[in-house]
């Protein structure tokens, strides 16, 4: 698939896909939508990828919401398919990605836009980020994820707060709340997530897949996130990593992971 408001790029094990809408702030519309859940796709099948950072274009917004223009006259039955698509073709698709996933939110991240930052798995914000959901300040609350994943991250009563007031935090603030990971400069901020990223780069892949299942399956009521990690726990013993992993260690080497 050739995209056009994204951009892909591989680069040191690491994938990059940037969201290309600067001059609508990054606001994903379908087409966008369609696009990144195309490209995450391809960067989990792809072998030569272990870490993925997703970002936005430019100087001001990681993404500033869903696209409004798109939604604006939509009916019930619309707006809930808008957002069961959304949930499954993106959203869902990047909390279940076997490879981590590091959102660079590199300005404001609205609505939708702070959703897929809660899809991945670690966040990491520059000092100018915003951070809200202001779907209530609309008429609507947020449809993708938003109601779920922000307590999770925060917890219900800051999570409340925000969905009510429908107000942006700070980078600081969303760091202190748990939102996001690390603070750095808008020029440092790539340079910290691949430091992750290269951290991550020297573990076992196949570990790492589990520990995405198993911990995902916590926050989930149709599975027991214990018994997940029973099992996600025992099929580690069947990998070569864990071969190498274990040898390693004994032979007192690094290990070599592919
Ligand atoms: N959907 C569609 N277009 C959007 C958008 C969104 N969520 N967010 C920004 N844009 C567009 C603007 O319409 C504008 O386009 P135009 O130049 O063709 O008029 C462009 O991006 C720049 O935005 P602008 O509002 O001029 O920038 P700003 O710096 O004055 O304000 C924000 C920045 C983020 C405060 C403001 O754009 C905003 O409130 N956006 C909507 C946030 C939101 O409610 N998101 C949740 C959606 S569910």
């Amino acid at each position: 698939m050739s995209y056009t408001n994204i951009l892909y790029r591989i680069e040191n094990k690491i994938c990059y896909i940037t969201i290309n809408r600067p001059d609508k702030l990054n606001a994903l519309n379908k087409q966008t939508i369609d696009e990144l859940s195309n490209a995450f796709t391809s960067a989990n099948a792809d072998e030569t990828v272990r870490v993925i950072i997703i970002t936005g274009s430019g100087e001001k917004a990681f993404v500033a919401g869903a696209d409004i223009s798109e939604f604006a006259n939509f009916s019930v039955e619309d707006g809930k398919k808008l957002s069961a698509q959304g949930h499954e073709t993106l959203f869902d698709h990047v909390e279940k990605s076997n490879k981590p996933v590091i959102a660079a939110v590199n300005g404001f991240a609205l609505g939708g836009g702070l959703e897929l930052a809660m899809s991945a798995h670690i966040r990491v914000a520059s000092d100018n980020a915003k951070l809200g959901l202001p779907e209530v300040s609309l008429g609507v609350i947020p449809g993708y994820g938003g109601t779920q994943r922000l307590p999770q991250l925060v917890g219900k009563g800051k999570a409340f707060e925000m969905i009510f007031t429908a107000g942006m935090i700070d980078a600081n603030d969303a760091k202190q709340s748990g939102l996001v990971n690390h603070v750095t400069t808008p020029a440092e901020l790539m340079a910290k997530c691949e430091e992750i990223a290269g951290k991550i780069i020297k573990n076992s892949g196949q570990a790492i897949g589990s520990a995405i299942r198993s911990v995902n399956a916590g926050f989930k009521t149709e599975v027991d996130g214990f018994k997940e990690e029973i099992i996600e726990f025992g099929k580690c013993f069947g990998t070569p990593e864990f071969v190498e992993g274990t040898t390693a260690f004994l032979d007192k080497r690094k290990p070599s992971f592919k």
